[in-house]
């Protein structure tokens, strides 16, 4: 069943101020307010700032949402918020907003773990996409926060088989930018210069790939391009720089999609997804569609506007809670695996 009760989200973690209007799955209004440009500047997101921006942003984000859904706040079900994990500061607004509409309107309010959200997005149907039913598979969750492999029951019921012991997918992505001068976010910058270059120019370290482990390690890539870039200098030719952007990113998705395929073959997974701000990549995609061919699985990518955050996933996930039972409760956390137990408050 992919209806369900009409919700409300709001989505506040990091640098993005979300709302959204959800049934169940079915998304009737996704407004994303993002903060780039704010923190363009300092090369990363700076937590007060943030928080700030929030405090400005979620108001009108909100009326939007609830105005392109064409839906009042009587018509609500209920009302959902990323609890964490995030950056304090920057949560708090998006909490503290929704409990004062709780209070006001008298609408219970779902406190939802952020890579929730995530695992969601590959199954939420718009006016453009149909909405998928959300059964079990394996997830591959990267984003700027996290590098994982989730292995998805059903709802509510996660394992972790693997994670990061460093920078997360997407920070090597960053970090990998900023060195090279690219700017911030680097990920999407890096991936369009990739399509230029040349993937084998050179060979950086796959961390991890020889070991049965399920876990990543990318502090490894980072360091590797400081020595490249000692020993080299700055890339001096557009092409130069495409070569490295393109070799940067086929040693992180060499691994992602090398690790994804072992955990799928041990788990006997038929239905495989890529989530996170990173599943936006266009050489992870590629590669991860070339290897459902060869292995013969199902693929879910987020439709591109669901790649980043967003709080229609949000939505979905505290729809879906609701639908199963679930009533009020947020308690707020700045960090945490989603396979934690976690009492609501
Ligand atoms: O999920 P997300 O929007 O926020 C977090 O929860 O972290 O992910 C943001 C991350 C950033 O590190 C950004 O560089 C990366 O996702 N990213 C990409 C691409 N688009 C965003 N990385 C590689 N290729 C992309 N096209
Ligand atoms: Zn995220």
């Amino acid at each position: 069943m992919l209806e369900g009760p009409i919700i409300l989200a709001v989505e506040s973690s990091c640098d993005e101020t979300a709302a959204a209007v959800v049934a169940g799955q079915q998304v009737r209004a996704s407004v994303v307010a993002s903060q780039v440009a704010v923190h363009a500047k300092f090369g990363g997101v700076v937590p007060e700032l943030a928080s700030r921006h929030h405090l400005t942003a979620v108001v009108p984000v909100v009326e939007e949402a609830l105005a392109a859904a064409k839906i009042g706040w009587g018509e609500l079900d209920g009302l959902a918020v990323t609890a964490g994990p995030g950056l304090i500061g920057a949560l708090l607004v998006g909490v503290q907003f929704m409990q004062g509409a709780a209070l006001a309107t008298g609408l219970p309010l779902v406190g939802v773990h952020h890579m929730e959200g995530h695992l969601l997005s590959p199954f939420l149907g718009d006016g453009k996409q149909e909405a998928r039913e959300f059964g079990p598979h394996l997830a591959l969750s990267v984003s700027g926060g996290h590098s994982e492999l989730v292995l998805v029951e059903g709802l509510g019921r996660y394992r972790v088989l693997g994670n990061t012991r460093d920078d997360a997918a997407g920070e090597a992505f960053d970090k990998v930018a900023k060195m090279l001068g690219l700017g911030y976010p680097g990920g999407p910058v890096i991936d369009r210069l990739a399509e230029e270059g040349d993937p084998e120019a050179v060979n950086f370290p796959r961390a991890m790939l020889d070991r049965p482990s399920l876990e990543f390690s990318f502090s490894g890539l980072k360091t590797a391009v400081a020595v490249h870039l000692q020993q080299h200098g700055q890339p001096t030719s557009r092409e130069a720089l495409a070569d490295l952007c393109a070799s940067v990113q086929a040693a992180i998705v060499e691994v992602l999609v090398a690790k994804t395929r072992r955990a799928r073959r041990e788990h006997r997974c038929k239905t495989v997804t890529v989530v996170g701000g990173v599943s936006a990549n266009r050489g992870l995609r590629a590669a991860m569609a070339a290897a459902a061919e060869k292995d013969r699985f199902q693929l879910f990518t987020p439709a591109l506007r669901y790649c980043g955050d967003n709080a229609a996933m949000i939505g979905a996930a505290a729809s879906l809670r609701m639908r199963d039972g679930a009533r009020s409760g947020v308690r707020v956390f700045a960090s945490g695996a989603i396979d934690e137990p976690r009492e609501a408050s």
